[in-house]
């Protein structure tokens, strides 16, 4: 059997769908560059039919990124299955279409109300009909995990006869134990025709936190694909985190005998980091691989055994997956050219126009810090690609605030007009605090209430200058979540700055 496991990356489709992680085009085309130099096999850009969005985004990426392949989701349905074929055509020969339909009793029953032999034939005229787009067609039986053995067994050999390639068999809910999702594989494996012409796929939610176990599970029952995302985001408890199943593969090669990705290594960490900026989700400090903690050593007898020999705390090296990769910082006096050389180097692609709104905001950075860093460009340019249309923009703000003072804040905000002087509006507003009084007057002066749900402040770098990132959610009425994210050296600047970025994106957002 081939010891090639692909990986097969769904961050933008299936992250993507959990409340509050939506990215624009330029947020998920920057994801899709990275995932490319991470060396992933496939991209799962969208789901095609959902919305336009989802369509331009999908073809977007068909259309530019090279090496992977690039799928699209569509139900078992023509209309699904013809959108999905449009927007991966761009791909040409790395395109594929990734067909799914509950299989189990209760999605037959209570989704579709339909008997097996119906779910049968809409799966087989699915995957005919997406043959009919491109060679490489995926079929997956949602809710694999809960579906009886044998009518999952005669459901992928009726869509690997069908013209399937791939069969994933995700476990949809989380339900699954490492076992028994493992035995799953092999029975499927060992009895539908023609299932060693084709490749298998996990696909695991971590609902009961087993996701990276069952995906290993999988693998070592016969399944050469793993589907999964960038730091585990997802519906509910999310995906599997990619990171984790690539790097048990990598750490415990000798127990997991010769199966090998093709996953550039050094690239992890990045991907992590941006992908969390991207989606306004903050990683965990003690998450495996990727959180701040996974590789720091508190207690005195780990350090001293760690500068004896890494090995005996570590059973990874750090630097080998990205982290401690650290440049000489930029100052306020390193010009375009060096800021752009740097920009490059981190793997950015950006316009003129975009390069120089980096450039104005990197000079103001500079003169209130001593050196800025890696990370605090990232956040620039993050900043700079998260740019909505500035439907309104922050112009000035100005807080009082202390143990003895009603937090009061002064904003003033513009608002262009294609062709006209524009719009600048002033206005001021008490509030519970001095973040509290500037969000009101955002609301006051745009019209638009938002309900702040989640408010996240990082520092970017270390030491007291540090730029503070921003992330906030905010729900601006229908449940519709709304990300926003901001920065600047001051905290309460950086704060207005994501939810005007929030306001911006409630406003433009379909
Ligand atoms: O979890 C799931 O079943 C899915 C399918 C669409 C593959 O995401
Ligand atoms: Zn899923």
């Amino acid at each position: 059997m081939n010891n090639h496991v692909r990986i097969f990356d769904t961050t933008l489709r299936d992250g993507e769908q959990c409340p509050g992680a939506s990215m624009n085009l330029r947020e998920k085309l920057e994801v899709a560059r990275q995932l490319a130099r991470l060396r992933v096999d496939v991209i799962e850009a969208g789901f095609p039919v959902i919305s336009d969005g989802d369509f331009e985004a999908v073809k977007t990426i068909a259309t530019k990124i090279h090496g992977p392949i690039i799928a699209g989701l569509a139900r078992c349905l023509p209309k699904d299955i013809d959108a999905a074929a449009a927007a991966v055509k761009p791909a040409g020969k790395k395109a594929r279409i990734h067909v799914f339909l509950g299989t189990s009793k209760i999605h037959r029953e209570f989704k579709f109300g339909k008997a097996q032999s119906e779910i049968l034939r809409l799966a087989v005229e699915g995957v005919q009909r997406a043959r009919k787009h491109v060679k490489d067609v995926e079929f997956s039986p949602e809710d694999a995990s809960r579906t009886e053995l044998d009518f999952l067994t005669k459901i992928v050999e009726a869509a690997i006869s069908a013209g399937a390639t791939t069969i994933n068999m995700p476990d949809t809910v989380g339900y699954a134990t490492p076992e028994q999702y493992g035995h799953m594989f092999a029975h499927v494996i060992a009895n539908a025709k023609g299932a060693r012409n084709v490749i298998f796929s996990a696909h695991c939610h971590n609902d009961l936190g087993l996701a990276a176990a069952n995906s290993l599970a999988a693998v070592q029952n016969g399944a050469r694909q793993v589907e999964g995302t960038i730091n585990g985001i997802g519906e509910r408890a999310g995906n599997v985190a990619l990171e984790e199943v690539i790097m048990a593969m990598q750490t415990r090669a000798d127990y997991y005998k010769g199966l090998r990705t093709g996953i550039q290594m050094r690239e992890i960490v990045k991907t992590s980091r941006l992908v969390s900026r991207m989606c306004g989700f903050l990683v965990q400090r003690n998450k495996a691989i990727v959180g701040e903690n996974a590789f720091a050593h508190g207690a005195g007898i780990h350090q001293d055994g760690i500068l004896k020999k890494r090995e005996t705390y570590e059973i990874m090296d750090p630097v080998k997956i990205g982290w401690g990769v650290t440049e000489l910082p930029l100052t306020k006096h390193s010009g375009r050219h060096a800021l752009a050389i740097r920009l490059k180097h981190m793997g950015y692609q950006l316009t003129g126009a975009e390069m120089e709104a980096v450039f104005t905001r990197f000079k103001t950075i500079g003169d209130k810090k001593k050196f800025v860093y890696d990370d605090d460009l990232a956040t620039l340019v993050d900043d700079r690609i998260s740019d909505v249309r500035e439907i309104w923009s922050l112009d000035y703000i100005s807080v009082s605030t202390g143990n003895q003072t009603v937090p009061t804040a002064t904003v003033r905000l513009k608002k262009p007009r294609e062709g006209a002087k524009g719009e600048v509006i002033q206005d001021a507003c008490t509030g519970d605090g001095p973040v509290d009084a500037a969000l009101k007057t955002i609301d006051r002066i745009t019209g638009k209430r938002g309900k702040l749900m989640d408010y996240q402040l990082r520092a970017v770098t270390q030491g007291k200058d540090a730029i503070g990132e921003v992330t906030i959610k905010a729900d601006f009425g229908k449940g519709r979540i709304v990300t926003g994210k901001g920065s600047s050296t001051d905290v309460i600047e950086a704060s207005a700055r994501a939810y005007l970025n929030a306001v911006n994106r409630a406003l433009t957002q379909k």
